[in-house]
């Protein structure tokens, strides 16, 4: 499981979290990852880390609370996709591996992808997921049989021939790693793939049409979210469904002149003051406070983050600890890093990003429309 990324687009919340230990819907993304693969009977994981490794530790130490067995490895420096894979060499044995990108969200069908890989008596097998719009991605187009024909990187729209990219799931037979430089920046992707292929080794593609999602921008986080309150995934949500797809934790206080726009998750003891207003699509963590007044929708509100009388939320994301005065207003993919404060009367709009620990006065920042 590949998690050693700086996460550079979803900065500021990669500033102080890795992007795999990002919660999703209030449990990180990578023990939802663990949990799928352990569903398929995976149960030894490497995790191979480099930026904020002790995070990893320090939440999931040796893996026993989730039943499985994670070795965690670090790099000094990145050693990239593939680098990382041969750092670990030594405890891959001549097992069949399967290597992970430890931002994805998917429902795929592990067992599906490990006999296709065994049918095919493939090298490597590569899982492809179709996309709309292909000329952002490294395309992988595929013979009749399922053998990949060819890496195509980033295409024009009239080179696309397939809608079908790398998904970041691979099954990979270990003797591969062998051809591969120890301690030294290496690519699966742009390295590897392509000369294997060269090399006339057999490499399957296994398309897909599972769930798939990268978590790589504020955009895609919160379409996580939402992705999963609607059910397009289907992820246990945590705590008691007290309203229909309203979830709520433990010692959860909802004035009763407040309102909660279904789905919603609620983390333990939230407060909801009196007449806010939470979602539709809402995710608020542990310890959130919404004081009277407020309306969030659409967004996700990270632990212990306080959110001030009369502010408004919308498809936004507010950091851990954030402390918001009265009448903040956060909207359009605005991202909040932990531990801010802003002062009354703020506006962050536009997609904007505020670096962790920032003080903000009160009406310091404001956007005035200029049509
Ligand atoms: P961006 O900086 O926003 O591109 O995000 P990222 O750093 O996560 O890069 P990317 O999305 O391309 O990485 C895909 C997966 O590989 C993620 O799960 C990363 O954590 C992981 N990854 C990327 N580079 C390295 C590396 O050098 N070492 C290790 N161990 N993992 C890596």
């Amino acid at each position: 499981m590949l998690v050693g990324g700086f996460g550079t687009r979803l900065r500021p919340l990669t500033i102080t979290t890795p992007k795999p230990m990002l919660p999703i819907v209030n449990i990180p993304l990578l023990e939802l990852e663990l949990l799928h693969l352990k569903q398929y009977g995976v149960d030894e994981v490497i995790l191979s880390s480099g930026y904020l490794p002790d995070v990893f530790d320090e939440y999931f130490g040796d893996g026993s609370r989730l039943g499985m067995k994670l070795i965690h490895v670090t790099e000094d420096e990145p050693l990239g996709t593939c680098g990382a894979v041969k750092n670990v060499e030594r405890f891959l044995g001549d097992d069949t591996v399967i290597v992970c990108n430890g931002d994805i969200l998917t429902d795929l069908d592990i067992a599906a992808l490990f006999s296709y890989h065994m049918e095919k008596k493939a090298t490597v097998t590569i899982t492809l997921t179709p996309v709309e719009d292909p000329t952002a991605y490294g395309l992988v187009p595929l013979h009749p049989d399922g053998r990949i024909k060819e890496f195509l990187e980033k295409p024009s729209w009239d080179q696309v021939v397939t809608n079908l990219i790398n998904a970041g799931t691979y099954v990979i037979d270990p003797k591969v790693f062998q051809q591969v430089p120890p301690n030294q920046n290496y690519s699966f992707e742009r390295e590897l793939f392509p000369s294997l292929l060269e090399q006339g080794v057999p490499m399957y593609g296994f398309p897909s049409d599972c769930y798939w999602l990268d978590l790589g921008t504020p955009a895609k986080y919160l379409k996580a979210h939402h992705d999963i309150m609607e059910r397009k995934i289907k992820i246990p949500l945590k705590g008691k469904e007290i309203f229909e797809m309203v979830f709520a934790g433990d010692d959860v206080v909802i004035d009763e002149t407040a309102r909660i726009n279904p789905p919603c998750a609620l983390g333990d003891r939230v407060r909801i003051g009196p007449r806010a207003s939470v979602g539709s699509l809402c995710c608020l963590g542990d310890d959130v406070v919404v004081e009277a007044g407020a309306s969030i929708e659409g967004s996700v509100i990270l632990d212990g983050a306080n959110i001030g009388e009369d502010c408004v939320i919308e498809g936004s994301i507010v950091g851990k600890n954030t402390k918001l005065g009265k009448r903040v207003h956060v909207a359009e993919a605005s991202v909040l890093g932990d531990n801010i404060v802003a002062e009354e009367d703020n506006e962050f709009r536009h997609g904007v990003r505020i670096w962790p620990s920032t003080r903000i006065e009160a009406g310091k920042i404001r956007f005035y429309r200029t049509d």
